[in-house]
């Protein structure tokens, strides 16, 4: 079974979490898609949901597939967000934002009750941070920030390059106007430390370290589903 049918087995599953009349919180990437359109298929059967989405790429899927939108403004407070992850450990601590959305899938997974993570198998690892750490900051004074950035960084025990994101020759902006610095750590031996030490720098608008957020992992492999966490 590939990456991307265990996305869809992890999507599949996470519908078990999801209740009539909930307020739901769509998560951001190419797994969180496939609950999404799941979720267009249950709305167009009938099922009563309102749903609060975590970029504007998650809004106009959701809004194509005629989903009830809501803003957080209106709904600030959600009963389950559903999100994938870039990694995750046994512990349910997530690295996300490696799509972008990590300022606004952190305000919505803070706003909700529960949250629940769909990835496929080679997603769980033992430690954090093979897969470079999202940081979205400021625009404005971004090397002076950078450089505050790696001395946080080494006072937690991480090191490594630290890269402004760039598509295509143009620095990624964020949903919420701000650049993204990807730090290929390695190793995140201390997530809590570091996700601390992130955020008190000047400039660090939110660093991509989910802590004590998220509840349960579905995690789909060639061999079927494990559940981390709470079931539905
Ligand atoms: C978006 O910013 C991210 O946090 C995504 O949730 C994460 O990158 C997972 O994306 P995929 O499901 O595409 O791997």
């Amino acid at each position: 079974m590939d990456a991307d049918t265990q996305k869809l087995r992890a999507a599949e599953r996470a519908l078990d979490y999801v209740k009539r009349g909930m307020k739901l919180g769509l998560g951001t990437g190419s797994t969180a898609a496939k609950f999404v359109d799941l979720v267009g298929a249950r709305v167009k059967d009938g099922l009563n949901i309102l749903c609060v989405p975590t970029s504007e790429a998650t809004r106009k899927q959701a809004e194509a597939l005629g989903i009830p939108l809501a803003t957080l403004d209106d709904e600030p407070s959600l009963d389950l967000t559903v999100d994938g992850a870039d990694q995750l450990d046994e512990q349910l601590r997530l690295i996300k934002g490696g799509g972008g959305a990590l300022l606004r899938e952190k305000i919505v997974a803070a706003a909700s009750q529960r949250m629940v993570v769909i990835a496929d198998a080679g997603k769980l690892v033992d430690v954090l941070g093979a897969f470079p750490l999202p940081v979205e900051i400021d625009r404005f004074g971004i090397r002076a920030t950078r450089a505050r950035v790696e001395d946080a960084a080494r006072e937690a025990g991480c090191d490594g390059p630290i890269a402004l994101r760039n598509i295509d020759g143009q620095n990624f902006v964020s949903d919420g106007g701000n650049y993204i610095l990807d730090c290929s750590f390695s190793r995140i031996a201390d997530p809590v430390k570091l996700g601390l030490a992130l955020s008190i720098v000047p400039g660090v608008v939110e660093h991509g370290l989910f802590v004590d957020l998220c509840d349960a992992a579905i995690v789909a492999g060639p061999d079927g589903i494990q559940i981390i966490g709470e079931g539905p």
